[in-house]
């Protein structure tokens, strides 16, 4: 699991790009552009066919403690007839140490649900996998002053039934629906807003030590130039990127960014 005790969190969500090939060569370029830091924890999120390549080459750099892999999704089952699906044992397998959860493309295009996030959640968790866990309005529930409503529904749901330790080792992103892909993000005063909600509820949840501890992540058309303004508003500790994630400088240079403008 990556220790993010303190440090931003750079993540990098690949989506359905970058076959073995191509994962390779991002990670030989990108270790060159991002040497390693111990200011910062970084994560790659390639496709699940590249992960395993995408481990080979991160090992033949020979110890790089800052730079993680996660997969983008889980079943959770840990194996059966689940034809196209992939479960967290092998995902770790392949060499995964975090999952992206409740994605906003898996809820609003494969029509994942809650309760299919607390099963992911809970079936990574069993694993040893790093949940992220996503959660994020629409432009229709943002103009319907549905923010807190809908993120901390999303948030409960996931994490229905978890005690106070196993919470704290997860990660959150806040990813409003409205700026992923859209070149819209959302202003750092947004963010930060929405950020303090899901933080109160955490303390509520678990308490206001642990819920101090849980990186919070803000993703959502981040790129290099708004990198630095993201991740020094309140309550964000780190980015989780797309689009601005697949080419080495630009990820390189947004994870400069925010690691020299996180407080
Ligand atoms: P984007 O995507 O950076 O391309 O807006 C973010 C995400 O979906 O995680």
């Amino acid at each position: 699991m990556p220790n993010t005790m303190n440090t931003p969190v750079i993540a990098g969500n690949w989506k359905m790009h970058k076959g073995p090939t191509a994962a390779r060569e991002f990670c030989r370029r990108f270790a060159e552009l991002a040497p390693a830091h111990n200011g910062r924890t970084l994560i790659l999120c390639p496709p699940a066919i590249s992960l395993a390549t995408a481990r080979e080459a991160v090992e033949a750099l020979g110890g790089r403690p800052d730079l993680h892999l996660g997969i983008q999704n889980i079943h959770w089952k840990t194996e059966g007839a689940f034809t196209g699906e992939v479960s967290a044992p092998m995902a770790r397998d392949a060499g995964a140490s975090v999952v992206l959860v409740g994605h906003s493309e898996r809820r609003h295009i494969f029509g994942e649900t809650n309760e299919e996030t607390r099963l992911k959640v809970a079936a990574a968790l069993e694993a040893g996998l790093t949940p992220i866990l996503c959660v994020g309005e629409t432009i229709a529930q943002r103009e319907a002053g549905q923010v807190e409503e809908i993120i901390l529904t999303q948030l409960d749901a996931a994490f229905e039934g978890l005690d106070a330790d196993t919470i704290a080792r997860c990660l959150i992103a806040y990813e409003p629906v409205w700026a992923i892909g859209t070149g819209v993000n959302a202003t750092p005063e947004d963010a930060a807003a929405a950020h303090g909600m899901l933080r109160r509820r955490l303390g509520e949840l678990i308490g206001t030590r642990l819920a101090a501890g849980v990186p919070i992540l803000y993703g959502g058309s981040v790129k290099a130039e708004n990198a630095a303004d993201l991740v020094a508003a309140a309550d964000v500790d780190g980015l989780l990127v797309g689009g601005a994630s697949l080419d080495p400088a630009s990820f390189a240079a947004i994870a400069d960014a925010a690691t020299a403008a996180y407080r």
